[in-house]
């Protein structure tokens, strides 16, 4: 038998600091609708998220907490991984970088890099943001201040170990005009060679002997491994690399796609590329880099704490009007707003009235006026022809799109159809046909037509809206429920429907304001 393709796509590791925003839950609900799409089209995907565990910070909040670090991350895990129940995301793995194989084979990698001479010892001095875990330059600063929060930066010195970053500027470039797909948007390529490595790449200190949580480094047990290294590693270290059982490893890598937001596209096309290079392992395909959600114009901020736990917009909308909203409403690679505002806005015209509405009404016209049975689709007209078109074409449109990361666009694909389908209950008028016995066939065709239409973008909804996928097809009670059976005709003729099911209820606007 061929073997399936395999698909391997990632989220950041999240750092479990805090408990976790709409941000958080964006990047994850797009990888996972990339992941589900790529298993409706018969992929062997390794879908995986995880977090990043180790680092001074922790080390704070927990002393603060008065519990050990390994106490409050367990804790802070096992909300998050709740949380993505709950958002129904489909990881195949998560990955805790306090995983025993992953602290070994982070602790083999630095060695490695240690042995061959791409990790000496030498001496740091900084300004270091606690907050951030992240050392500044002094031309970094803005206003004397971390340019990421805004706080207070300390000089730090101490011996430490650094990994040579300088030596795999050239290599890089070359990496990057020679794969014009690895960085994307095409944008942040520009912004990287511009901003990073034009004024020319230092050496990355590796290690740090002033707090204690973390991967110790094997051969000099005063120091811990610094957390990009720990962290970037995850990607490979969760598929057996440097380990016994390496079978995933040679299966899954390179991964096809490391999803990050801009913040941290520079760790993963500069300094996870020159480690991999270093480690002699083939390059990730394409790392992309999207924007930002912003609350009320802003960051959405730990600190500042200006968000609610996304619990309680799935409790109060539903996992897929969340999941929705978090698709469709910004186009990905851009910085959007989340507001609630904008969010019932969306459930309303698009859930509420584009999508439920459709369906309800189709399944309920076909109980009303053909006991749920379905009918033949034989009796033609043109009019039928633009919405069959639309229909066949929307698999390969909605592929396209997907295969660019153009999430957003893709379900408009679908729902614009779903608007056709609306459109045609309007110009064919089913309740006129209804009264006239001889249009019994015609409105029968009409019917047909629409379920079919709908069980499509069901079929395709599967990768965005899990829930109502399901909900959609269980009431066209059709077993047409692949990729396989996309094209249109496959409805069963025949078969009786479920019982029409409501699948959005309208938001009142001052409700969850
Ligand atoms: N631990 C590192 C990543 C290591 S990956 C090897 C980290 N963690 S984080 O928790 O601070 O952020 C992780 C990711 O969360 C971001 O890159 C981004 O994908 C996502 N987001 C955090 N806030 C966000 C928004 N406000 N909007 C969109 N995405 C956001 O960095």
């Amino acid at each position: 038998m061929e073997e399936k393709k395999t698909y391997y796509v990632t989220t950041p590791i999240y750092y479990p600091s805090g408990s976790f925003h709409i941000g958080h839950c964006y990047t994850t609900i797009i990888a996972d609708s990339l992941a589900r799409f790529k298993r409706l089209q018969g992929y062997d995907v390794y879908f995986q998220t995880g977090t990043d565990e180790h680092g001074q910070k922790i080390e704070i909040k927990a002393r603060d907490a008065g519990v050990t670090p390994k106490e409050y991350v367990d804790k802070m895990v096992a909300d998050a991984q709740d949380l993505w129940n709950q958002l129904g995301i489909s990881y195949d793995y998560f990955i805790r970088t306090t995983d025993k194989n992953h602290e070994e084979a982070v602790q083999k990698i630095f060695k490695k890099l240690y042995d061959q001479g791409d990790i000496y010892k030498g001496e740091y001095k900084g300004l270091y943001c606690t907050p951030c875990e992240s050392f500044w330059t002094e031309t970094q600063l803005v206003d004397g201040k971390c340019p990421d929060c805004g706080r207070e930066v300390k000089e730090v010195s101490e011996e430490a170990y650094f990994f040579k970053l300088s030596k795999y500027q050239d290599r890089l470039v070359e990496y990057f005009e020679s794969h014009p797909d690895f960085i994307q948007p095409v944008s942040r390529k520009n912004e990287m060679i511009n901003n990073f490595i034009k004024p020319g790449l230092e050496d990355l200190c590796v290690s740090r002997t002033s707090f204690k949580w973390g991967i110790p480094v094997t051969f000099d047990p005063s120091h811990v491994v610094y957390v990009w290294v720990d962290a970037l590693s995850n990607y490979i270290t969760s598929l057996g690399y440097a380990s016994d059982d390496d079978s995933k490893f040679k299966k899954y890598w390179p991964a096809d796609l490391h999803l990050v937001g801009k913040e941290i596209i520079r760790f993963h096309t500069i300094i996870w590329p020159a480690m991999l290079m270093a480690l002699d392992l083939p390059l990730p395909k394409k790392v992309f880099g999207h924007g930002w959600l912003l609350i009320d114009g802003g960051k959405i901020s730990k600190s500042l704490g200006n968000y609610k736990d996304p619990r309680e917009y799935i409790k109060e909308y539903g996992v897929d009007a969340v999941r929705y909203y978090s698709l469709r409403e910004v186009p990905f690679g851009s910085d959007g707003n989340f507001s609630v505002d904008n969010l019932v806005d969306r459930i309303n015209s698009d859930l509420v009235n584009n999508l439920g509405n459709l369906v309800n009404r189709t399944v309920s016209m076909n109980y009303k006026y053909f006991d749920g049975i379905v009918q033949s689709g034989n009796t033609k007209e043109d009019i039928d022809n633009d919405l069959i078109n639309s229909v066949n074409g929307l698999y390969k449109v909605v592929a396209e799109k997907m295969d660019e990361l153009k999430v957003s666009d893709a379900l408009a694909e679908i729902f614009d159809v779903l608007r056709k389908c609306n459109k045609y209950i309007d110009d064919t008028t089913p309740w006129v046909l209804a009264k006239d016995d001889s249009k019994k066939d015609r409105l029968g065709t009409v019917l047909y037509n629409l379920l079919e239409s709908i069980r499509i973008c069901g079929i395709l909804l599967s990768a965005y809206l899990p829930e109502t996928s399901k909900k959609i097809l269980s009431q066209l009670n059709t077993k047409k429920n692949t990729i396989d059976d996309i094209e249109f005709g496959n409805l069963e003729v025949g078969i009786t429907l479920s019982e029409p099911v409501h699948l959005f209820d309208r938001i009142e606007k001052n409700i969850g304001d």
